[in-house]
């Protein structure tokens, strides 16, 4: 049994992760969260008071970060800023949080010898072509697009650096797009479905042929206790789930799965410097650690995420309007 502190763990991933580990082991679980606008402690709400606390504030809190770490065997870090939208708008926040952020935990990982698992993304690779026979393994060459997925490439190689250079024990994971309960509303499936909920027509960005390899956060959740658990230090597992669709297909299946025309959408301008499409082999993940995905069917699984926003409007509406006045200022 283990102590395990969390960050970022009342983000989206974050508190899949929480519950899944709450749930499915006898781990005790602290989780390190500042509560930005993208943090709900409302996904946190119904763990066992036993086994779970929460702590608000930065990970960029030396002091703080150096106290949490001292009491603790391992530490998972989701914490990060994390849409691609806002980090074309202010970059800032992405640099202190994703860079600082990491940096501040590396410094506490190497002190107290903690086991660290970086949660990273599919992104730091860069984009594919629509046709391109390959898709992105460990050794692909690092090719990021935006400011958030170069602050998430530079924690990558800082946490790299952090183990070749200080013997710190840490492994990474880049993980493509994630879908599931508790994703704010301002990310692309919640936007839409909750657009729909509302009587408003879902937005489109461009062509709307860019394709996502579609993950569900359970598939993720389980796929990093894996890592944790059988990892090589010092190694680097792609987490994907084969689930490859574009942007104009997913739509569609929301609009069907809520009862409206396939065809109830607006295309909206495009977003700047686009990745045209993100595919995940996680091929080591499954052949030298064993792990699978349980969620195979993408169409059942977008049903039950619809199900839990239609379920769960008091969790998102009180973000819904501040976030389609940030996007209708942006034309989107
Ligand atoms: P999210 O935006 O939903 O949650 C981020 C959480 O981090 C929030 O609770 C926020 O309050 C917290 N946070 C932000 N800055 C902080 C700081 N300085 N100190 C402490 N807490 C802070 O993000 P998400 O979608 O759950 O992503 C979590 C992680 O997974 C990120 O590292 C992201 O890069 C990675 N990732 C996400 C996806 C995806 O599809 N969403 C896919 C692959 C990897
Ligand atoms: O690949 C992993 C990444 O997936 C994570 O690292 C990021 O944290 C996460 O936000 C996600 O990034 P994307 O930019 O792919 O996700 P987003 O939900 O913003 O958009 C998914 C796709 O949908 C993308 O091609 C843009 C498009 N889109 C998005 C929105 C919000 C639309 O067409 N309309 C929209 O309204």
């Amino acid at each position: 049994m283990s102590r395990l502190l969390v960050t970022g763990g009342a983000g989206f991933i974050g508190s899949n992760f929480v519950h899944y580990v709450l749930d499915n082991t006898e781990h005790s679980v602290t989780v390190l969260d500042k509560l930005t606008y993208a943090g709900n402690l409302a996904s946190l709400e119904g763990l066992p008071a036993d086994r779970f606390t929460f702590v608000e504030g930065d990970i960029s809190d030396a002091a703080l970060v150096d106290s949490l770490f001292a009491d603790v065997d391992a530490v998972v870090h989701y914490a990060a800023e994390s849409h691609n939208d806002n980090s074309l708008d202010d970059p800032r926040p992405f640099l202190d949080t994703n860079i600082i952020g990491t940096f501040t935990l590396l410094e506490a990982a190497r002190k107290h010898n903690v086991r660290f698992h970086h949660i990273s993304t599919d992104e730091v690779y860069g984009d594919l072509e629509l046709d391109d026979p390959n898709r992105f393994t460990e050794t692909t060459p690092y090719n990021p697009s935006s400011p958030y997925s170069s602050t998430k490439a530079g924690s990558d190689l800082l946490v790299r650096a952090w183990v070749r250079s200080f013997g710190v024990q840490a492994t990474i994971s880049n993980c493509s797009n994630n879908y599931g309960a508790y994703q704010h509303v301002e990310k692309f499936i919640p936007r839409q479905i909750t657009n729909v909920l509302r009587g408003e027509r879902p937005k489109l960005y461009g062509s709307g042929e860019n394709v996502r390899d579609w993950i569900h956060a359970n598939d993720h959740s389980s796929a990093v206790l894996t890592i944790l658990d059988k990892g090589v230090i010092g190694e680097t597992y792609l987490i994907g789930a084969d689930g490859e669709k574009n942007n104009k297909e997913v739509v569609e299946m929301i609009l069907v799965g809520l009862g409206q025309p396939a065809d109830a959408y607006d295309h909206v301008v495009d977003r700047p410097g686009h990745d045209l499409r993100y595919a995940i082999d996680s091929t080591r993940l499954r052949t030298e650690l064993g792990w699978e995905p349980q969620f195979s069917d993408f169409e059942a699984g977008l049903a039950d995420t619809i199900a839990w926003y239609r379920d769960n409007e008091s969790w998102w509406a009180p973000q819904k309007d501040a976030t389609e006045a940030r996007y209708k200022a942006q034309g989107q």
